[in-house]
């Protein structure tokens, strides 16, 4: 049985892989692959493990052929693959979920805390050669005790980040979610507020909410005029939640105070806009980048792959839960 492994993942899922004879890999380790050599890498492969920017649209899946089994990525969001068109065709989506919460919450709140305290900035300044004497008004920023955290999507991730903001800074949380959370919201004395209420009320407004048709450009123009002018945005969860453009209006001309950003709408491609500004810190997509996440999903990708491959069952770690009960059907016709 063939898998694809698009990129080079850690050690630790290709072992548990290298345990099981019939499991044979194609592992590609240097760039990412472009379409066209995805295309022909996938022809007829049992399983592919693609990483965010690998576009799995309905046209690569058809490349695959009839032998796709399962698309097994490297991440715990799947927006960068047609779902819809793999659950019609019987081919199992899965993921890595829960193993990068605390990873991800941790990034945010680093990215808080810079924001707050000019970290990047002040980096700049001392590289650039500019630090000649101590300046009792250089840097000054807000403190983050007993503030206000705006988290946007109260899922594993939003809520972490909360409980660190809470635990570490006694910051008042208010979140907006389609859910409810009220065992949260005893914990950490979160609100629950509309997206409004907590524009207006948040000093941080942080997002942690999937990329869908009712997210996609979530925080735009409007969404800004409603924050504080010294309030500051953070996305680690996917670029186009927010609209760039607007972000960099509202940042140019002080209608928020900042912005740090790990996601970026049209990803790798970063706006001028943004790069020219320095109340905007950027990362590229690093959030889950800690030794401990990065491990576990490769885990519980080669996990998944050897409960369908192997063990003939749907992953663990299913993504398309309306195959839940199914045997696994590839089938293109
Ligand atoms: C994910 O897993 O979805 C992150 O964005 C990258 O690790």
């Amino acid at each position: 049985m063939r898998v694809l492994i698009t990129r080079e993942i850690p050690q630790a899922g290709i072992n548990i892989l290298h345990q099981y004879r019939g499991i044979e890999i194609d592992y590609r380790q240097g760039k990412p692959l472009t379409p066209a050599a995805l295309a022909k890498a996938i022809k007829g492969v049992d399983a592919v493990v693609p990483v965010i920017p690998d576009q799995i649209t309905k046209e690569i899946i058809k490349e695959a052929g009839r032998s796709l089994k399962l698309i097994a990525t490297y991440s715990v969001g799947f927006d960068h693959i047609d779902t819809e068109w793999a659950t019609k065709k019987g081919i199992y989506v899965a993921n890595t979920p829960g193993d990068l919460t605390e990873s991800v919450a941790e990034h945010a709140f680093s990215l808080m805390m810079a924001l707050a305290r000019k970290i990047s900035e002040a980096d700049r300044f001392c590289r650039e050669g500019n630090y000649k004497y101590w300046d009792p008004l250089g840097f000054i920023g807000p403190k983050m005790m007993g503030k206000t955290l705006g988290i946007i999507g109260f899922g594993r991730i939003g809520q972490h980040f909360a409980k660190m903001a809470k635990y570490g800074l006694d910051m008042e949380i208010l979140y907006t979610d389609p859910a409810s959370h009220p065992e949260a919201e005893m914990l950490l004395n979160a609100k629950k507020a509309s997206l409004d209420e907590l524009l207006g009320n948040s000093d941080v407004v942080s997002l942690h909410c999937n990329l869908c048709d009712n997210t996609r450009h979530l925080i735009g123009e409007n969404e800004f005029q409603k924050m504080k002018p010294l309030a500051f945005l953070i996305n680690t969860a996917r670029g186009p939640v927010v609209n760039e453009a607007a972000l960099a209006t509202a940042l140019e001309n002080g209608i928020i105070a900042g912005a740090a950003l790990d996601v970026f709408e049209k990803e790798p491609v970063i706006k001028k806009e943004l790069l020219a500004l320095q109340n905007v810190i950027l990362t590229p997509h690093i959030a889950s980048a800690t030794w401990e996440a990065r491990i576990q999903m490769a885990r519980m990708t080669a996990e998944n792959i050897v409960d369908v491959l192997i063990g003939q069952k749907p992953p663990r770690y299913l993504v398309n839960k309306e195959l839940q009960s199914k045997e696994c059907i590839s089938s293109l016709a």
